[in-house]
């Protein structure tokens, strides 16, 4: 069957590590899992960094790279994949697909069966498919995790990418005063479209914040502890531009700030934003739609850094 997957690794240039072509048939590990007809998949920075060599070691080679999916299982339902798996041997417990297992940019992919959710009415495949990973984890990091009660505000970093557009439009649909940061000026236009106030990166706020959302890193992580009112949270999932910023620990502690890694979410946390999505009309912010023939394409626009949320690939194109 035809899949994306990485060949090798390549630091500098990622896209010189994807391949596309005829991978085997899925394989289930144990007697739960199930194949899944993939109808939709979106990509993640997780897709980049694996054919980078994060996370995945040259013995896992080939894989299959991909963590999103929408898709048929064996008795004909419309499922949405929990991209999270049981994985013994992981110091985690736990692997998403593509790290350990083959991901989902193939005609089929293999998961527990406990790993598949039901499309809800009102929800387009397109959609969904672009859920399990950012959107995911954008909604654990402004809920569980950043705990935005009533009345509070929020301040997204980068807001160009896949979690912070996520993060942005949930802000917004849950009511929050939502400000959000971008290099880009026409980012930034398209931020205030979706109801948040858009900042030049480093900018003064109008008010200090209860909840920052931080996947940037390195280039915005003293911003974000400046901008954050007194027992603020910081909800750190990513770190594009730089895994190991400075930090004031003096505002740390005089703020009373608490700084919370975040990984992904709970399925029930999956079914939560399905939920809400379906039920609130919330739309995820698409850059652009490709069927799987053009995936290097997808790759590369990624990899460009001029996406405006998700890119989505169309398997049945
Ligand atoms: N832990 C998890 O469960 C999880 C899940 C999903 C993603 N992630 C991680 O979260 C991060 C974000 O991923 P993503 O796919 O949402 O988006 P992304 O494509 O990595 O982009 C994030 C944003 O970072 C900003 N940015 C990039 N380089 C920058 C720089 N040098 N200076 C300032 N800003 C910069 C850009 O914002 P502007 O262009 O708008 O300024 C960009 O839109 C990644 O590191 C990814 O691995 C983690």
């Amino acid at each position: 069957m035809r899949a994306a997957y990485a060949s090798s690794f390549d630091a500098d240039n990622p896209l010189a590590a994807l391949s596309v072509g005829d991978r085997p048939e899925p394989t289930h590990p144990d007697d739960d899992w199930v194949t899944v007809q993939v109808q939709a998949s979106s990509l993640n920075h997780h897709d980049l960094w694996s054919l980078r060599g994060v996370g995945l070691s040259s013995d896992q080679l080939p894989m299959t790279l991909g963590c999103d999916a929408v898709g048929t299982d064996p008795d004909g339902n419309e499922v949405v994949i929990y991209p999270v798996v049981p994985t013994p041997g992981d110091p985690r417990g736990v692997s998403i697909l593509s790290e350990h297992f083959p991901g989902t940019f193939a005609e089929r992919v293999a998961v527990p069966r406990m790993n598949l959710l039901p499309l809800p009415t009102g929800l387009s495949v397109t959609d969904a498919a672009c859920l399990p990973t950012s959107w995911l984890t954008a909604w654990r990091m402004l809920t569980t995790k950043g705990r935005v009660d009533e009345g509070e505000s929020v301040l997204v970093q980068g807001a160009g990418g896949g979690v912070a557009t996520a993060a942005v439009a949930l802000g917004v649909a849950l009511g929050k005063r939502v400000y959000a940061t971008s290099r880009d000026a026409a980012k930034r236009e398209r931020i205030t479209e979706l109801g948040a106030t858009a900042l030049e990166p480093g900018a003064r706020l109008p008010e200090r914040v209860d909840v920052v959302i931080e996947t940037v890193g390195a280039a915005t992580f003293d911003h974000s502890l400046k901008s954050a009112a007194p027992m603020g949270r910081i909800v750190v999932s990513g770190a594009t531009a730089g895994h190991e910023p400075k930090v004031n620990l003096r505002r740390v502690f005089a703020m009373q700030l608490e700084i919370l890694g975040t990984s992904m979410g709970t399925p029930d946390e999956l079914t939560e934003l399905l939920a809400f999505c379906a039920e609130r009309d919330v739309h995820p912010v698409i850059d652009s739609v490709m069927p799987f023939s053009r995936i290097e394409e997808a790759f590369a626009r990624l990899h460009s850094g001029e996406v405006f949320g998700k890119v989505v690939i169309d398997h049945t194109a």
